[in-house]
């Protein structure tokens, strides 16, 4: 039960970019070219943002309850017994030090006593078994609706008030609940309930509507997986599809929407978000914790500066990241997030403009995948928007790429090798997989938004000249 309430309660996503059921499959994306005669890329300029202190936005983040509903303590504390040695974070205070560090005590102005989820549901993840804050979390399991074991929580409330916060939250999860199953374990769902959220608040006071404002279509998945936050110490763009433009602080905040009703209410969760924002634009990636071959990964520098740096940039003292857009056609990989973003996202689009987060933010999707700084990008595994590429070997030779692959989604299995997860190749998908629990564990890249096609452009290395580029990547 415990397990499977941590991925309940996942709070709203950050994503405005929704997807659209007639979005064509990967199947129908041409592959990838790679033409650097022919640059199609879009250069999205930095814009000015709000100033803030990261001391005090790392104190919000792990402190302050910006998903401000959840489930009465007096259940909680019935239910789960208090944080495990590997699941204390710095800087927790009062009861927060002894919940979990994906969840947040919250006391309502009527004096109930509520546990609410936050950022680091999605945004704490393990590497070698250690918990890294900032790091996506890529084990998430979000194979069930969430909303389905709700009932199970009303036999620990008695106190009326209780009840109405419990009943309050419920809402909310039922609302998502469908728009928050996948699957296969490893990606998030968020990109799928962010726009069902928007949804069912009124834009220009965000009052709740139990029927939503925009006409909702049914679920379909969309995998994402979830991006390192120190990345945002480079991007001026928010999201994959760099569709999160404008202030990145109001942006930051969307997951407050699974729970807000009111203006006033996010004014005050707004009030401090620059400073969350300049918390995480002030990461650093953690540093490649095995043994280096500083030979080869100084042989791999020139080459990689030569086939990979027009998009990704250059590293190291004097380095330049370009904050690249590269049209989804050219780049290749799988379309579904960002053809679904264009498509779903006019009423989406236009409801975010006249809302509180239009005041200073804007939601524009492009149809196509920004190039991400490669900072950490050794820990940062499965690779791609949807993490369809188990290793960065694979990623740099496409005829490795496994069509169905698993893997145990214990973080002390990385390959430090291949850079990435150690997995165990399939001779079937999901179809061929009669076990249900296994069948969630298979990443079947035959699947409408799993495709691991694209990218191509380690194929044509040697074999000598990719083993360099990767040396290369463990250094930056
Ligand atoms: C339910 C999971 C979930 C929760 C909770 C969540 N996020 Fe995210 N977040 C995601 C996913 C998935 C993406 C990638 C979406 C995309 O790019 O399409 C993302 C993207 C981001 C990005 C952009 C990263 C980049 O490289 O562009 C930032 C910054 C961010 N989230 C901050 C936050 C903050 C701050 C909170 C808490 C207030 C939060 N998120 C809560 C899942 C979540
Ligand atoms: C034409 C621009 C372009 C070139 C050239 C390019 N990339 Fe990329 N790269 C991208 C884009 C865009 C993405 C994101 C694609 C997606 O997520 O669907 C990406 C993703 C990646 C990722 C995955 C990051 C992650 O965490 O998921 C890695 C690793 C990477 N590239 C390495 C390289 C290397 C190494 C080279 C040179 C051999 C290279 N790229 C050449 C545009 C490029």
């Amino acid at each position: 039960m415990k397990r499977f309430l941590f991925f309940v309660l996942a709070a709203a996503a950050c994503s405005g970019a929704a997807s659209n059921p007639q979005a064509p499959s990967a199947d129908a994306t041409p592959p990838a070219g790679d033409d650097s005669e022919n640059d199609t890329a879009i250069v999205l300029a930095a814009e000015p943002q709000r100033p803030g202190d990261p001391q005090k936005g790392y104190r919000a983040l792990v402190n302050e309850a910006y998903v401000p509903c959840g489930i009465p303590d007096s259940a909680f504390s019935q239910l789960f017994s208090d944080a495990t040695a590997d699941e204390i974070i710095p800087g927790r205070e009062g009861r927060n030090a002894t919940l979990p560090y994906n969840w947040t005590s919250y006391t309502t102005k009527d004096g109930v006593k509520l546990v609410t989820s936050n950022c680091l549901t999605c945004h704490a993840g393990r590497i070698q078994g250690k918990l890294v804050v900032g790091l996506g979390d890529a084990d998430g399991n979000h194979v069930q609706d969430p909303s389905s074991a709700l009932t199970y929580l009303d036999q620990f409330v008695s106190k009326p008030e209780e009840k109405a916060e419990l009943e309050k939250w419920e809402n909310r999860m039922k609302t998502v609940g469908p728009y928050s199953v996948l699957s296969t374990r490893g990606p998030n769902p968020a990109d799928m309930f962010t726009a069902v959220l928007f949804a069912h608040h009124d834009p220009k006071t965000l009052a709740w509507l139990d029927t939503p404002i925009i006409e909702v279509p049914a679920p379909i998945e969309v995998p994402v997986d979830v991006p390192p936050w120190w990345r945002m110490k480079k991007k001026t763009s928010m999201f994959y599809t760099g569709g999160g433009r404008g202030d990145h602080a109001r942006i930051e905040m969307t997951a407050s929407v699974l729970c807000t009703s009111s203006v006033e209410e996010s004014r005050k969760i707004d009030a401090y978000f620059p400073d969350v924002r300049a918390w995480i634009a002030s990461l650093d990636a953690p540093a490649w914790p095995f043994a280096l071959d500083r030979a080869l990964a100084d042989k791999g520098k020139p080459i990689f500066e030569a086939t990979c740096s027009r998009c990704h940039g250059t590293y190291g003292p004097g380095g330049a990241y370009p904050n690249k857009l590269v049209p989804a056609s050219d780049i290749g990989t799988d379309g579904l997030l960002a053809a679904g973003a264009a498509e779903f996202a006019p009423p989406i689009v236009a409801w975010y403009k006249d809302s509180f987060f239009g005041e200073l933010a804007r939601l524009e999707p492009l149809k196509g995948y920004v190039a991400p700084p490669l900072d950490g990008v050794w820990a940062t595994a499965p690779y791609l928007h949807n993490g369809s590429v188990p290793t960065i070997a694979a990623l740099l030779d496409s005829t490795k790429r496994p069509r169905y692959w698993t893997r145990s989604f214990d973080s002390n299995d990385y390959d430090p090798k291949a850079l990435g997860w150690r997995h165990v190749v399939l001779d079937h998908g999901k179809k061929g997989e009669p076990d249900e629990g296994t069948r969630a564990t298979i990443y079947d890249t035959t699947k409408t938004g799993y495709a691991n096609v694209g990218h191509t452009y380690g194929d044509a290395l040697t074999p000598e000249d990719r083993a360099a580029v990767l040396e290369y990547l463990k250094t930056l």
